[in-house]
């Protein structure tokens, strides 16, 4: 019978940064602090367990004043996975081993109790693998594509949506005065939350998610009937994994062992395809790793603040194996064997896409 008024538990951030992260930390910290416990942070995401990363004492100084602060104290990779670890060959070629057995290793040579690890789609499977094997685990949905399933939000993505929507704003007057089409390129793989969110908080004219396929031809006409109404220049905004009718999203790099595959480069086809049917001077931007700096806003600080609240409540009570999840108005747990099976996207038939439609904005379908 574990003594649960004396723990010993690790903390670690994985996947790609998100505003909030530090807030996290600091709640899983001080929480546990409070109840008498120690904490310990594992650098680079697995990689303090397998020393390619620091394994470091968190106290109460160590966490002063990060809640406002983007990025995470503790560092963080999406190239690392310890089921599919990379490892350089003698001819420099890398191959791709399992450590996990290291990583249990390492978390029973430091007389662990708990992990509480804080990631997206890719490190909340590490850890549901971890926990099946016999870790005990809290996950903590991380991600500003708010893309993870059985949470209402992830945070990262309110932040996210704001820097969109202000650089949306602020093309505006550029695209009216020289009469153009401006493409803006934002996050999301497989899921356009931050498209939707942004492009119609942004006034967008036309949106493209991964979850309605669209037509160039559709976007054409939405530009061409602007421009007949003496509109004389439009926003299209895309969601990084948009893609067309039977097509396919436009790829920087294919996925590999431990890696997914890289998406971006659908503004840049976009701008010229449109350029060439309207005859319109198109240009076009990504928006990129802007979404995911920056200080957290306030909503998205609440957020991560209860949920490394609630991480550590679910390890006193030996909840193990589940992911920590916003149903407003409470925090629950989801077992983590649910949270991987499925991904949450934007619903075609929601009411932020009917509203959408009702506003006169094409999806290019
Ligand atoms: O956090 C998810 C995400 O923001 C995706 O939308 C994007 O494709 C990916 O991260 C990019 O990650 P990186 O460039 O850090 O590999």
């Amino acid at each position: 019978m574990v003594d649960r008024s004396k723990l010993r538990i690790a903390i670690n951030t994985g996947g790609g940064d998100a505003p909030g992260l530090n807030a996290v930390v600091r709640a899983t910290t001080l929480s546990a602090l409070n109840l008498g416990w120690e904490v310990y942070g594992i650098e680079r995401g697995y990689g303090g367990f397998l020393g390619e990363g620091e394994i470091v004492s968190l106290t109460r100084e160590s966490v002063a004043g990060i809640t406002h602060l983007g990025g995470t104290i503790l560092g963080t990779t999406n190239r690392q996975n310890p089921f599919a670890w990379p490892r350089p060959r003698a001819d420099g070629s890398i191959e791709h081993v399992d450590r996990s057995g290291e990583v249990f290793q390492s978390f029973r040579d430091h007389r662990f109790d708990a992990l509480i690890a804080i990631g997206g789609d890719g490190s909340l499977r590490i850890a549901h693998e971890l926990a099946e094997r016999g870790l005990p685990v809290v996950g903590v949905p991380k991600t500003i594509d708010n893309d993870i399933s059985h949470t209402n939000l992830t945070f990262g993505f309110l932040t996210a949506m704001e820097t969109a929507t202000e650089a949306i704003d602020k093309l505006h007057s550029t695209a009216e005065s020289h009469e153009r089409v401006l493409v803006v390129e934002v996050m999301g793989r497989h899921a356009g939350w931050i498209a939707l969110f942004a492009g119609v908080a942004g006034s967008a004219d036309v949106i493209l998610i991964p979850e309605i396929p669209y037509r160039i031809e559709r976007v054409c006409d939405k530009i061409r009937e602007r421009e007949a109404a003496g509109r004389r220049f439009s926003i299209v905004v895309a969601a990084e994994g948009a893609r067309p009718v039977g097509g396919e999203p436009v790829v920087k790099e294919a996925a590999g062992p431990g890696r997914s595959v890289r998406y971006g480069g659908i503004a840049e086809r976009l701008a010229q395809e449109i350029a060439e049917r309207t005859g319109k001077e198109t240009r076009s931007l990504a928006l990129g790793h802007l979404q995911r700096g920056g200080s957290p806003n306030a909503y998205d600080r609440l957020i991560a603040l209860r949920f490394g609240a609630a991480a550590v409540q679910f390890v006193r009570d030996g909840r193990f194996g589940c992911m920590v999840a916003l149903e407003p108005p409470h925090v629950k747990a989801v077992p983590l064997r649910e949270v991987v099976q499925s991904r949450k996207l934007v619903p075609v038939d929601g009411d932020v896409v009917v509203t959408a439609r009702a506003l006169g904005i094409s999806f290019g379908d």
